[in-house]
């Protein structure tokens, strides 16, 4: 039987039976940790964190550098694999720096975003040594200008800019438009505006530009376009107030597979594009190219993460549909029910079955919308106690979990040379009673 699994690091046992992620039996891994179940192939991680900085190192002839944008999945040991990698990191909330903080990560190489950081977020991160702050409005700035002021520093900034771009790709999170609710548009000339106000601050150092138009997005075009757009208004920075971008972020977004018939992305042949239209650019409008960042999130993980379940209940109703209810949900993976986000599922430890039954797999809360994926195929023979493993899960599943129904949020297990260890335990029903007076 010739499955598409999607990534390098799926395959099965020998014997044509059991689902195995980086190179482990999932169906011993479920019985070791228990289901549902997080896991993260730590090789994974560790080579596409190289692999980009070698494309983008590549394509920029060094001047650049690669974010992980850490929404996608914030716990202390990615922090550590990041520090480990030379990655930058993005984080949007005082949770996250202090996760990273907690795993060692190097403050300086932080960027701040969110578009809404309270006073007290601002102070927390200048009082651990915040790298930048991204700056999305202009209260932000004032206030990120007084603390600095009360702390006798010059704090570097860079302005979220928002370039106008729609990237055609998945509406919910799409932000490079101009009535987008981040940024500063080029177009109404806010752009213009705040850097003229940034500039104007004597503890502010505005060190560049940010802009991030979308996700999943799996060739050049979308970069080439925001590229264009972002280098003519450096270009015009430049020409009306003498300010030289040191660095330009330029964002996160590139796609990753969750179905067979997703494209795999050419990071590197995608990056030389993107690397040789922008040298070009700048030349073409007589400016030095700044140096250039880039922050993949699901790129970094997605494919790096798998869930288990356990079966529970089978339900067919005849010529209608069939339920297959598992022991997680909505709460570990809401992407379907916010986003009606596909996914590739298999019976892990059934995988020389023909899955050959139309079903739905739905999680275990007091939910009708809590569906794991609708209409997907799994055996026929499937049956309570049995695994069922959901791919491409590393991405905005954890990071998003929930204790709906206080349910509990399952553990992360790290995959790393052929061995597992834990490395977000599972919560207790005590956890969730912790906060109660
Ligand atoms: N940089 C900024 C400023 C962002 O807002 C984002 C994602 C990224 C980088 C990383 O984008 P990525 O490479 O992961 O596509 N919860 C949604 C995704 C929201 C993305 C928000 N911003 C999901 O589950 O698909």
């Amino acid at each position: 039987m010739t499955r598409d699994l999607l990534c390098e690091n799926v395959s099965v046992s020998a014997d044509g039976q059991h689902l195995q992620f980086a190179g482990i039996d999932t169906v011993a891994l479920a019985g070791q940790y228990g289901t549902p179940l997080y896991l993260m192939d730590e090789d994974r991680i560790r080579a596409c964190c190289r692999a980009y900085k070698a494309a983008v190192s590549a394509a920029f002839d060094g001047n650049a550098q690669v974010l992980y944008a850490s929404k996608a999945s914030s716990f202390k040991r990615i922090y550590e694999i990041m520090r480990e990698e030379n990655m930058g990191v993005d984080v949007v909330s005082i949770g996250e720096i202090y996760t990273a903080i907690k795993a060692g990560f190097p403050m300086s190489q932080t960027y701040f975003h969110s578009n809404n950081k309270t006073d007290a977020d601002i102070a927390f991160a200048m009082e651990h040594g915040i790298g930048y702050f991204v700056v999305d409005n202009e209260e932000e700035l004032f206030a990120v200008e007084r603390e600095a002021a009360k702390r006798g520093i010059r704090q570097s900034v860079l302005l979220r800019i928002t370039p106008g771009i729609d990237p055609h790709t998945f509406e919910a999170v799409s932000t490079g438009k101009v009535d987008s609710k981040f940024g500063f548009a080029i177009e109404t000339g806010a752009a213009e505006d705040i850097l003229v106000k940034a500039l104007a601050q004597p503890h502010i150092h505005v060190a560049g530009v940010h802009c991030h138009v979308g996700s999943q997005v799996f060739d050049a075009e979308v970069f080439l376009l925001t590229a264009d757009v972002m280098l003519q208004f450096i270009a015009d920075m430049k020409a009306h107030h003498g300010f030289v971008t040191e660095l330009f972020d330029i964002g996160g977004g590139f796609g990753v597979r969750y179905l067979d018939s997703d494209p795999v992305l050419d990071l590197n042949g995608c990056l030389a594009e993107i690397g040789r239209f922008m040298k070009q650019k700048a030349a073409a409008l007589g400016i030095a190219l700044p140096k250039i960042a880039f922050e993949p999130g699901r790129s970094i993980v997605a494919d790096a993460g798998m869930t288990l379940y356990t079966v529970g209940n089978v339900k067919a109703i005849p010529d209608f549909i069939n339920y297959v209810s598992v022991d997680g949900g909505m709460t570990d993976n809401v992407r379907y029910a916010m986003y009606q986000a596909p996914y590739t599922l298999f019976q892990a430890n059934a995988m020389n079955r023909e899955h050959d039954m139309t079903c739905t797999v739905v999680g275990r809360c007091c939910e009708s919308g809590d569906v794991i994926q609708p209409n997907i195929k799994l055996p026929s023979t499937i049956a309570r106690g049995d695994i069922v493993a959901c791919l491409t899960t590393g991405a905005y599943h954890y990071s998003m979990a929930s204790n709906y129904n206080r349910l509990t949020r399952p553990p992360i297990v790290m995959l790393a040379n052929g061995e597992s260890y834990v490395a977000v335990r599972r919560e207790t029903i005590d956890d969730l009673t912790a906060l109660d007076m």
